[in-house]
């Protein structure tokens, strides 16, 4: 079974509900976004630093920058609000000492340069240590200003506002491989941008149909391929994947490849359209598989087979029953997030009640954790929790009926190359870490 040591456990509290997690691709910077328009960035301690071998002292992650990305707006047009909310971050690769990272609310991409500075400029000529103008009669000297080292300060500075490129409400963001260009998804269309340049776009999806009331449709996610910069996906509402070329055509209306599962008549119900949507996709490390979530299960897919994914995992089963009730209360629409490790062999995703749960595709075992202060000491292997769905009931299981539903975990990271996760509950960041080290064996 697929344990983890929480070896080292980190919770962070956020002023507001954390909308997104990404780490970036060397994973020593992991940043969270919130329905405030906030960005928080956390930095991972350098190991040389920690000679005490106390908990916690090295490869720690520690608040590193916070930022205001995004405000409430107003679109005059349409007489609607804006929402501040950080629907998506990504990391662009890094090219010199500063960090650049994209975020976007519903309808505005905004890249943003984060960088260090631990020098300052002294001794100007015309302006005193305040920055006030100098009365030039007063100025008899000339001097050459100097560099003083100060205290570090990071900076975070907009560089570029890609506004204008979406009507409907944007849901995915991706940067390509060729670390040039991104795209952007809404419910109806995807764009593609050049990283310099933030007044066109070029469309290379669009599924809005002539007479709007024709629609049966949205896209709820979009990534491009990790190597191959004319690859991309897009999943949508109905439950299918489609695989887009960027070399047959500009506009990528007629995906490559479609993946579908067919719908098993049997189960068919006035909630399978609404359970089957897609609301997360992403490529494998290795760029081979394809992993999504839809409201009840995770699902692989493998590139060269579109009749059905190849791996199917029942995230809470026990639910199918409940769908009447997540329906009245909206729970049904929630939007679950999927993550891989890096070496692609275990899946997570989130669930209800602070519970989350890894899949290893070996055993194709599952196991379900919980996300919550109290349950979790350092240096304790993260407890295992059940669901009671029948037969013989053991200490500790939770009944379906008492499943709190207020809390979802969502979001959640996967460190691109070690055992650490990252998971979004609400208002908490909860960092799990397994440090599998000779001295805790
Ligand atoms: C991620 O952040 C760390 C810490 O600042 C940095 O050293 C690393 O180069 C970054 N990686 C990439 C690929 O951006
Ligand atoms: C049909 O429903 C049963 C349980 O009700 C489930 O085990 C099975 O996976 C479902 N089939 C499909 C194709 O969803
Ligand atoms: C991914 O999961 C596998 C299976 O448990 C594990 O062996 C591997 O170390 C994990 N990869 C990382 C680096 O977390």
């Amino acid at each position: 079974m697929y344990k983890i040591n929480t070896n080292l456990f980190l919770s962070f509290f956020v002023a507001d509900v954390i909308s997104t997690v990404e780490f970036n691709q060397t994973g020593d910077l992991l940043a969270t976004g919130d329905k405030g328009g906030r960005v928080v960035i956390f930095q991972r301690e350098t190991e040389s630093k920690g000679e005490s071998e106390e908990l916690g002292e090295s490869g720690e992650y520690n608040v590193y920058s916070t930022f205001q990305s995004h405000e409430p707006d107003f679109d005059y047009l349409k007489s609607l609000e804006i929402e501040e909310k950080i629907n998506k971050i990504r990391w662009l690769p890094q090219q010199n000492a500063a960090h650049f990272l994209l975020s976007t609310n519903d309808k505005t991409i905004k890249l943003w340069k984060v960088s260090e500075r631990d020098k300052r400029p002294e001794g100007y000529n015309l302006k005193d240590e305040e920055g006030r103008i100098k009365d030039i009669s007063t100025v008899t000297s000339l001097r050459v200003p100097v560099l003083k080292p100060t205290d570090l300060m990071v900076e975070v500075r907009p560089r570029r506002i890609f506004a204008n490129g979406h009507t409907y409400h944007v849901n995915s963001i991706s940067v390509n491989s060729d670390g040039e260009t991104y795209l952007s998804a809404d419910d109806l269309r995807i764009n593609m941008w050049h990283l310099d340049i933030t007044d066109r776009s070029f469309n290379i999806v669009d599924i809005k149909p002539a007479n709007m009331e024709d629609l049966t449709e949205v896209i709820t996610a979009a990534e491009f391929h990790p190597h191959h910069c004319q690859l991309f996906v897009y999943s949508s509402s109905k439950g299918t994947l489609r695989l887009c070329d960027m070399r047959e055509s500009a506009l990528c209306d007629k995906h490559s490849k479609i993946f579908e599962e067919p719908e098993d008549p049997g189960n068919r119900s006035f909630f399978s359209e609404i359970i089957s949507s897609v609301s997360d996709v992403k490529f494998s490390h290795s760029g081979r598989y394809l992993l999504t979530r839809d409201y009840l299960t995770v699902k692989v897919w493998d590139l060269n087979m579109e009749k059905g994914p190849v791996e199917t995992y029942q995230v809470h089963e026990y639910l199918r029953s409940k769908l009447c009730s997540l329906y009245e209360n909206d729970c049904i629409f929630d939007k679950f997030e999927c993550v891989w490790n890096s070496t692609d062999s275990v899946i997570m995703t989130g669930a209800y009640n602070s519970f989350f749960r890894m899949f290893d595709r070996e055993t194709g075992r599952g196991v379900t954790l919980e996300a919550w202060r109290e349950n979790s000491k350092p240096r304790a292997v993260l407890r295992t929790r059940r669901v009671y769905t029948g037969g013989r009931r053991r200490r500790g299981d939770v009944g379906v009926d008492s499943l709190d539903f207020t809390k979802k975990i969502l979001h959640m990271a996967w460190h691109p190359a070690e055992n650490i996760i990252a998971i979004a509950a609400t208002n908490n960041l909860y960092i799990f870490q397994d440090r599998v080290n000779a001295e805790n064996q």
